[in-house]
């Protein structure tokens, strides 16, 4: 095979066995996490509660830093004297806004240039620049406090916006919001990243938000990436348990006793042991879809019989 020199530019981010354990923790809230996030890509982060989301956004912000492994941005590690010029580069969207209150949005918006010593009238001319477009300039003078969930988040996504980045961190950024609200901010993240050419990495617990804006996702569970791939590959076919059991929260319509409530298991198969060990749970098998690493079941359990399956334990437990 002839070789080629790599003219290809380096990706946005490259985990490279990167491992995060929090003091007095006994299980690392990231391990072995290895993940390229294409430049320009939109790259949705899924994972139940707990799966080490925050942690991987807070590492990649430099506002915590790996214990082993490397963070590659932009093909340079995000430590020491590069750090500064990279959280330059990289913009934060939090789920709860964080706006101090004190302030009105357009102070919000221009604090981190504040902080970077950019003068007033600069400041507040590029600060005003983004407000308009998020599409706030008219509220400009308001405190948070006078402000909708949904005009809150879009001043935070206005003073993420403010120093130019090239790289967006949503971290649940619409969790907090109502499905309405959530869809425009959603769709104004989609406008941002492309017309600004953008590296978006967009966390969440749901797979709507992943469905509606990214092009490629990486599925996160107990501190590692289980899969990954471009988003419409990984929807049609997923291969791991955790992200069906994370697709499969749809949960179907069915009519349940007063004392049913409906779980969603995902097991390594369903063999008669199995379905007597139901059985004698007093569960219903609802509904029943095998794939190549199990079977994906959705059970009526009884809130007065505790569940007890026999041999192996579920791959996976959904909602
Ligand atoms: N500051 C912290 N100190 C100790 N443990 C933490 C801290 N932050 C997160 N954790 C733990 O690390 C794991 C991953 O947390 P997090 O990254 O917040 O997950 P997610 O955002 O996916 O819900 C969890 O077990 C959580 O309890
Ligand atoms: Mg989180």
């Amino acid at each position: 095979m002839p070789q080629f020199p790599s003219t290809s530019a380096p990706p946005a981010l490259d985990f490279q066995q990167v491992r995060k354990t929090y003091p007095g923790q006994p299980q690392p809230a990231l391990h072995d996490l290895t993940l390229r996030v294409p430049r320009g890509s939109r790259m949705g982060i899924i994972g139940r509660s707990g799966a080490g989301k925050s942690t991987l956004v807070r590492l990649i912000s430099g506002l915590d830093h790996a214990d082993s492994g490397v963070l590659f941005a932009r093909g340079e590690a995000v430590h020491g004297p590069q750090l500064r010029a990279h959280q330059a580069r990289t913009g934060l969207v939090f789920q709860q806004f964080n706006l101090l209150a004190q302030r009105t949005a357009l102070q919000n918006v221009a604090l981190p240039l504040e902080l970077r010593g950019v003068p007033r009238a600069r400041r507040d001319a590029l600060a005003r620049e983004q407000l308009r477009l998020v599409g706030l300039e008219a509220l400009a003078d308001r405190y948070p406090a006078q402000l909708s969930g949904g005009q809150k988040q879009r001043v935070g996504i206005a003073r993420a916006l403010v120093t130019g980045p090239d790289l967006l961190l949503a971290d649940e950024a619409t969790s907090a919001l109502d499905p309405e609200t959530s869809a425009s901010i959603l769709s104004l993240l989609l406008d941002i990243q492309q017309e600004r050419d953008l590296t978006l990495v967009i966390v969440t617990h749901q797979m709507e938000v992943v469905r509606a804006v990214t092009t490629h996702v990486a599925v996160l569970d107990r501190g590692t990436i289980v899969e990954t791939g471009e988003t419409g590959t990984v929807l049609r076919a997923p291969q791991h348990p955790v992200t069906r059991a994370l697709l499969g929260a749809h949960r179907p319509q069915v009519p349940l006793a007063d004392h049913e409530t409906l779980r969603h298991l995902t097991l390594p198969d369903l063999n008669p042991d199995t379905l007597a060990a139901l059985g004698r749970s007093g569960a219903r098998l609802v509904q029943a879809q095998a794939h190549p690493q199990g079977v994906d079941v959705w059970l009526a359990v009884s809130a007065h019989l505790p569940l007890h399956l026999p041999g192996s334990a579920p791959l996976a437990v959904g909602a």
